[in-house]
């Protein structure tokens, strides 16, 4: 069994980006700038947005992290998107969510001018992905395909199942794993026989957000475990993922762990898109 570090890959990956930004100033007069919007104050939202801003600096673009209360309302919120998507100075803007609920989700995400999508949630991105065009890759989806890449673990041919239907992380990832010739099943938690049906998986991706939900008898000997995760241990306070992981770890070839795994290399590729964005647009 190997624990696979997204914490490590994504380190050496924002170290390769940081070399190439260092030149950006010479060769293009400017700086990647992320603009990432905070509406209220959950703190599963801060910790993420801190993340973001971190490794922004790390990697020696610019960043601005814009903070509302939650009584923002949503013409003023699109309101300030609509300057950052005419503010040529701004490659990438992200949204965090979930927003307060007299919001409309879907409206703020359509509002993002698509190419500075760095998320890759605007429905016009979406609609690109699933049509096998040129598109800017959902983040955790991203990294996924990242972590199992740089293990060499094989993924074509390879029985993949998927727990989680999520527009954010279920429904691309099973796509990534399509379009790397894996055979994909997406279950969730009306799916009959899930141990079954997962135990059947050579790899298992679990995006659920249920502590502790998958035990060993989810598990296929040798199987690939990626769980994506975030919750917080009602009894420790701590951080979670999905994947009874001291229970289910030793089944496993390749496993996860929370915090450390997925969650570096979704801020990682967020970066990477920021990149992508900035190279794209000058
Ligand atoms: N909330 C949880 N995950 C994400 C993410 O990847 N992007 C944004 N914008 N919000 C999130």
């Amino acid at each position: 069994m190997k624990i696979i570090s997204g914490k490590e890959l994504a380190a050496k990956l924002k170290k390769n980006m940081a070399k190439d930004v260092s030149t950006y100033m010479a060769r293009f007069g400017r700086l990647p700038k992320l603009s990432v919007i905070l509406v209220g104050e959950d703190p599963g939202s801060v910790s993420y947005v801190t993340g973001k801003a971190k490794a922004c600096q790390e990697v020696g673009i610019l960043n601005n992290t814009i903070r509302f209360t939650d009584t923002i309302t949503e013409a003023e919120l699109l309101k300030k998107i609509e300057e950052l998507n005419s503010d040529n100075t701004v490659d990438g803007i992200l949204v965090q969510l979930p927003l307060p609920k007299h919001i409309n989700e879907s409206r703020i995400i359509e509002a993002i001018e698509k190419n500075k999508d760095v998320d890759g949630f605007h429905p016009l991105n979406v609609a690109a992905l699933w049509n096998k065009n040129d598109c800017i890759l959902p983040c955790t989806p991203k990294g996924i395909i990242k972590l199992l890449k740089s293990e060499n673990i094989e993924i074509k041919g390879k029985n993949t199942v998927v727990i989680g239907r999520s527009n954010i992380v279920g429904l691309p990832v099973g796509k990534l794993l399509l379009d790397e010739n894996a055979t994909v099943t997406i279950t969730h938690s009306r799916t009959q026989n899930l141990p079954q049906v997962a135990s059947e998986a050579d790899i298992l991706v679990v995006a659920i957000g249920k502590p502790k939900f998958v035990t060993p008898d989810f598990v296929k000997q040798g199987a690939v475990v990626i769980d994506v995760g975030v919750n917080r241990d009602i009894e420790t306070g701590k951080l979670c993922g999905d994947v009874d992981f001291e229970a289910c770890a030793e089944k496993t070839s390749f496993i996860t762990k929370v915090p450390g795994g997925v969650g570096p290399m979704t801020i990682c590729c967020l970066i990477e898109n920021t990149l992508e964005c900035f190279l794209k647009h000058l």
